[in-house]
Parts: C-alpha cells; structure tokens; sequence
C-alpha cells in the first residue's frame, strides 16, 4: 500500500514522461480493469464520493453517469481540462509535467466508464513545460499497446488530442473550452443544454479537471473504501492545495481531503515567511472566498467550506498578513476579473467594471460612503446573473472580505 498522503504525487509517479517506470510503478491495471468492467468503474467512482477538483465540487459520477446515458452522436467527447489560469493555482501543470501517464490513465478510464471515443486535453498554452511532457507521454500512449486494449474495450478507436487552449482565463469555464476546441473565441454557452448531451461539435460531451482525472485511476486499483479512509470525513481521498503568499514554503501539497487550514499553513507551509501575524487567506483562488484567522481550523473540503459560506475552489491558499491592506489587494483582483470577464453579459461586463473602478477609488482615498453601499447593493443583485460562474465567483469575493474587514473599506473612504 501507498504512502498515504501521497497518491497523486508519489515519487515513483514524479517521473515525467517515462512510460516504462511509471507501469513499473502499476500504471495500466485501473485501465485494464475498466476494460473488463466499465459499470463497475462508474459506481467505485460514486462510492468514492469523487468531487469535481476544478473549482466547482460537483459528484463526477453524476455527470459521467449522464454522458455514459447518451449515445455518440456520432462522436462521444471527453475534455481534459488543463486550462489551469486561476492565480495562485499551479496544481493541474504539477500533474501533466511531472506525471503526464496517470492523468492519460485516468482520462481513457474515464472515457471507457462513459464511451466516450475522442479525448481531447485542453491546456493552458502558458504552460510550456506541461505541453512538451504531454506530447511526449501521449506520442507514447499512441504507440502502446495499452491504448489498443483500450480501443477494443470500447468497441472503436480512441483519439487522443493535445490543444493548447487560447490563453483566456474564460477559457476555462467548460462551454467555452468546447467552443474554443470547435475553432471560436472560448464565450462561454448558456445551459442548458448541458454538456452531457450536447457539447462538442453537439457531440455528448465529458469535461472534467487534470486533478479529477489523476485520482481516477487510484480510485479504480484500490478501491472506493481506500479512497475514502485517506481524506477526513466528510472529505474523501487527498487534494492538492497550492499554498503562496506570505509563507515559509509556498508549494503544492498533497494532503488528506478536509485538512485544516492551520495544519496547512503552520505545519507544511511552516508558517508566515514575514512573521507577521496571519490576516487573511484568499481559498480557493481569488474568485471565491476570503477567510479570516477564525477560521483556521476549518476543514478544507468542498462541503465544511460551503457549511461556513466559503468555497474550496482550485485548492489555492493565498495567505496574507498583518499589514497589508485587504481594500488593495481585492482592488488589484477585481482588475484581473474586470479583464477577464469575456464582455457576453452586461451585468458581469458591467458588473466587473464598476466594482473595479469603485474598489480603485475606494483604495486610493478617493471614494464615498456612496461608492461603498454602491459595491454593497451590486453584491446582492449580480450573483447568477451570468450565463457561466464568472460573475458569483467575483461578488463571493467581495462580499467575504465585507464580512471580515468591513472596517477597513469604510477606514479608506474620503
Ligand atoms: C471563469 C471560469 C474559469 C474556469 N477555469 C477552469 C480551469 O482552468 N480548469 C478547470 O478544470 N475548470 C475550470 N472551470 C470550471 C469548469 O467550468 C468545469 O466546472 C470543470 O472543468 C469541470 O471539471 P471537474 O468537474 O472535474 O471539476 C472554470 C469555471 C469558470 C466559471
């Protein structure tokens, strides 16, 4: 048995783009037993309580139980989503550099669990390093003879496809990667339709994250009850949280679903770098929640983060202290998004923008009590406005750093 805190990230998997190590190391048996038995697959996946590990913490086996429920039409698709553009997230490339094998695994395990023929990874075209292994271990996987066993398992001929995505952090919402692989500007969709039954080229379509799809093959050679007992209920299995800011050992960390913050920052991130005392943490990447020093014994998993009107998201950590200036750093964020924002939706083009230029003016000494009840009344009216998450994301933001540092807007204002 595995050390346990280290599935995904286990140096015998840290091998790059070795094939031959990485199936010394028992690469290849989840895919052999999905070819015998693709159900069984589906249900190790939903007993396992797998959560979608891109942001949203969604069941996998509900959407991969939707797909497996349609035919090709006359293609089925699986997306690999490697878009990885949420700042202070930097797990997804950690997986397709250093241990490319296990995220093909888990994706062709995937794509017989629900038929699908044609794989297709997604990825951010920043991360070069993260492209060139997975050139490599996908020329490799085209040559093996696994990906034949694979091939007769489903009945045709797996595909497999590297895309280097547009560069857009938009780009990562599902519906606009489809449309990006289908040749447009990555503009998110309206739903429905969902994804499952019309997505690529109107094919039914699986999206799932890099991170989702490495633990696949973990879940399928060791069993739902194995993965489950590695994470602290309610959480199952391990996460990769990727901690920066001001601490000692900023890095990626695998650790059991569910581990606290204060473990997270004080014991692996060896506390703050500055010695400041801790003021904030941004989880989950900017576009969710901000957490204060009473909640660092909080579980960081998708449920008891949700249960504290906070959001796990990417995983991401930004940990920042005493000293610097909450107003400041949701102003440069609110930028990124104000940027971001794909301009579709009036009220997130919009949206974006005014609290953008409201949160500058509030920062730079500028603003008025107006301004901050302004930002007050668009937090309570955007959420679900937009046709993709974009938007909520954004307000959620906003509106926890109201929650804990509200004294620190009105402190600003003129
Ligand atoms: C603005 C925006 C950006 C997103 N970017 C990413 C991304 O870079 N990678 C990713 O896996 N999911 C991203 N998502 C979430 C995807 O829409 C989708 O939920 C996810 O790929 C599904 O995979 P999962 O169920 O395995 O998490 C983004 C969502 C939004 C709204």
């Amino acid at each position: 048995m595995e050390s346990l805190n280290t599935i995904l990230l286990h140096p015998d998997r840290r091998i790059g783009a070795d094939m031959e190590r990485w199936r010394k190391a028992g690469g290849g048996q989840a895919l052999a037993r999905a070819a015998v038995d693709p159900a069984a697959v589906r249900e190790a996946i939903r007993e396992a309580d797998l959560r979608g590990l891109g942001g949203s913490g969604f069941p996998v086996w509900r959407k991969w139980d939707a797909v497996a429920a349609e035919s090709p039409k006359p293609d089925k698709y699986l997306v690999v989503n490697g878009n990885e553009d949420e700042p202070g997230t930097y797990k997804d490339r950690l997986l397709l550099e250093e241990t490319p094998h296990q995220v093909i695994e888990g994706a062709l395990v995937a794509a017989l669990a629900t038929g699908a023929n044609r794989v297709v990874f997604y990825v951010n075209p920043d991360l070069a390093l993260s492209l060139a292994a997975l050139k490599t271990a996908i020329e490799l996987w085209q040559a093996s003879e696994l990906l034949d066993l694979a091939s007769t398992a489903l009945g045709r001929p797996l595909e497999l496809t590297l895309l280097p995505g547009s560069g857009h952090y938009i780009g990562g919402e599902e519906t606009a990667a489809m449309e990006w692989i289908e040749g447009r500007f990555p503009f998110p969709r309206g739903k429905p339709p969902y994804p499952a039954q019309v997505g690529v080229h109107g094919c039914p379509t699986l999206i799932n994250n890099v991170e989702t799809l490495a633990q696949v093959s973990h879940i399928v050679a060791h069993g739902a009850e194995w993965f489950r007992s590695l994470g602290k209920a309610p959480g199952t299995g391990t996460k990769l949280y990727s901690l920066s800011g001001d601490v000692l050992y900023p890095a990626v960390y695998e650790l059991p679903m569910g581990t606290t913050l204060r473990e997270l920052i004080f014991v692996h991130g060896g506390g703050l770098l500055s010695g400041k005392p801790l003021k904030a943490v941004f989880t989950g990447g900017p576009s969710c929640t901000l957490l204060a020093p009473v909640d660092l014994d909080v579980a960081l998993d998708f449920d008891s983060l949700r249960a504290r009107g906070g959001s796990l998201g990417t995983g991401a950590m930004i940990v920042i202290s005493e000293g610097t200036g909450i107003v400041k750093r949701v102003a440069e964020y609110m930028r990124f998004f104000a940027h971001s924002s794909c301009g579709q939706c009036m009220s997130c083009k919009t949206g974006t923008a005014t609290m953008s230029l409201l949160l500058d003016r509030i920062d730079t000494g500028r603003g008025t009590a107006a301004d901050l009840a302004t930002l007050e009344n668009l937090c309570a009216m955007l959420p679900g406005t937009g046709r993709c998450h974009l938007i909520t994301g954004v307000v959620q933001l906003l509106d926890s750093s109201f929650r804990h540092f509200k004294h620190e807007y009105r402190q600003a204002l003129r």
